[in-house]
């Protein structure tokens, strides 16, 4: 996903909002788990955000978004944010996230998501960072649940 900055993006200082830029990771994560489930998703889960660069109004911000893991219901895409100044070309990295999306039916009941074809090495060390990450959200999940 390209998009420019437009000062109703920005905060007072002309930068992007963390907001913004959230609700876009959100948006690129759901689109590219759309196209792998072809089903509804919500939302389960983001991973810790860090904001490395600020992105200036006139910028562009760049999102790409691809899926790491499939599990059965649920499954990871890795976001990667830059920004892209429109004059000069100068592109930084700004933001990575992982989300984890959840395939639900118009019922609102969770369905299982076709598998992801994982045919390279290095593929398959993505997936297995992948199911590390959702080991560790899990526990953390369980123990915000234990702690409310
Ligand atoms: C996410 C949600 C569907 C999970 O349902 P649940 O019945 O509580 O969860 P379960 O423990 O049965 O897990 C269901 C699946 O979600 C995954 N999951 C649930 N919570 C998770 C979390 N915090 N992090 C990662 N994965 C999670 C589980 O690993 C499981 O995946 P699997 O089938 O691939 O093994 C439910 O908590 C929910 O609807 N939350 C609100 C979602 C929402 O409103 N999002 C924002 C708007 S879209």
């Amino acid at each position: 996903m390209v998009q420019v900055v437009l000062p109703n993006d920005a905060n007072p200082l002309g930068f992007i909002l963390g907001g913004t830029v959230m609700h876009l990771i959100d948006i690129a994560g759901a689109i590219a788990c759309h196209r792998h489930t072809r089903s509804l998703l919500v939302t389960a889960a983001v991973d810790d955000l860090q904001f490395l660069n600020s992105i200036k109004v006139g910028d562009l911000i760049i999102l790409r978004a691809h899926v790491t893991c499939v599990f059965t219901t649920s499954l990871e895409v890795q976001v990667e944010v830059y920004s892209e100044e429109t004059l000069t070309g100068k592109r930084q990295p700004t933001s990575r996230a992982f989300l984890t999306f959840v395939a639900i039916d118009r019922d609102g009941k969770r369905v299982k998501v076709p598998p992801r074809l994982v045919e390279t090495d290095e593929e398959r060390r993505v997936c297995e960072e992948a199911q590390a990450r959702r080991a560790e959200r899990l526990r953390r999940r369980d123990s915000a649940q234990a702690s409310m």
